[in-house]
């Protein structure tokens, strides 16, 4: 792994871009996109920048079941207020939270995935470790799937909700396998509450036990981290 220091979110979100914007001219036509605050910045560099993204494919990560497009807490509609209302793909896929048939829906995401392989994903990381929604346990070969949210993520994520209950529990989720497809990966991590993850991540031992630890295996992979984040190790 490559682990590129950066002062703050602000200049991590310009290193990000740069890496995106060379992976353009290098031909990449296939994001994974993240959600969560961290990748924010990023956003912001996308949208004020002058690069063309309507060739291009996006695939986000994850989206709450339960939640559609027209809810607001909704990673669906996170995208589509951060940067696609502004910068519009050719096509932008995030789970359908909504899909009367779930099991059916997460195949069709990895058929999604099969015919548009990632050339460059983008990753934040939850505090227990977790990609994606991918929660500790999952496996390292998984695909799309329907996850329970541990404790931990719903504790963490119910700043974005008004009542802690209103938190969905499950999520569908594309895979560790997934993930691990992805030509180059690049992740993202600021603040102290993602040190313990981080030097997990990269220092310990590869574990389901802590999800993004399976980045390890992957050769081409850049983690960009604050001094907090990077505090442990
Ligand atoms: C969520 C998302 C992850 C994200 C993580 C961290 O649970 N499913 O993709 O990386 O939270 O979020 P934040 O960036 O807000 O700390």
């Amino acid at each position: 792994m490559e682990i590129i220091r950066v002062k703050n979110a602000e200049e991590g979100g310009k290193k990000a871009f740069e890496i995106i914007k060379k992976g353009m001219e290098n031909g990449a036509k296939v994001l994974g996109l993240a959600t969560g605050s961290t990748p924010i910045t990023l956003y912001k560099e996308m949208t004020s920048s002058d690069l063309d993204f309507s060739d291009m494919t996006s695939v986000n990560l994850d989206e709450y079941v339960g939640l559609g497009g027209s809810d607001d807490q909704s990673y669906r509609h996170f995208m589509n207020s951060q940067l696609f209302d502004k910068k519009p793909f050719k096509e932008s896929y995030v789970p359908d939270g909504k899909a009367a048939d779930l099991e059916a829906a997460c195949q069709e995401y990895d058929e999604i995935l099969e015919q548009y392989p990632i050339d460059i994903q983008i990753l934040g990381i939850g505090q227990n470790g977790h990609i994606g929604f991918n929660e500790p346990g999952a496996p390292f070969d998984g695909t799309t799937s329907v996850v329970d949210l541990t404790e931990s993520t719903i504790n963490a994520n119910k700043r974005f909700f008004e009542k802690a209950e209103d938190v969905p529990t499950k999520a569908v989720s594309m895979g560790i396998g997934s993930i691990l497809k992805g030509k180059e990966i690049v992740l993202l991590a600021y603040g102290e509450n993602k040190a313990d993850a981080i030097k997990g991540m990269i220092q310990g031992p590869m574990t389901t036990d802590l999800p993004a630890s399976a980045l390890q295996e992957h050769d081409n992979v850049i983690v960009i981290i604050d001094d907090a984040a990077g505090s442990k190790l």
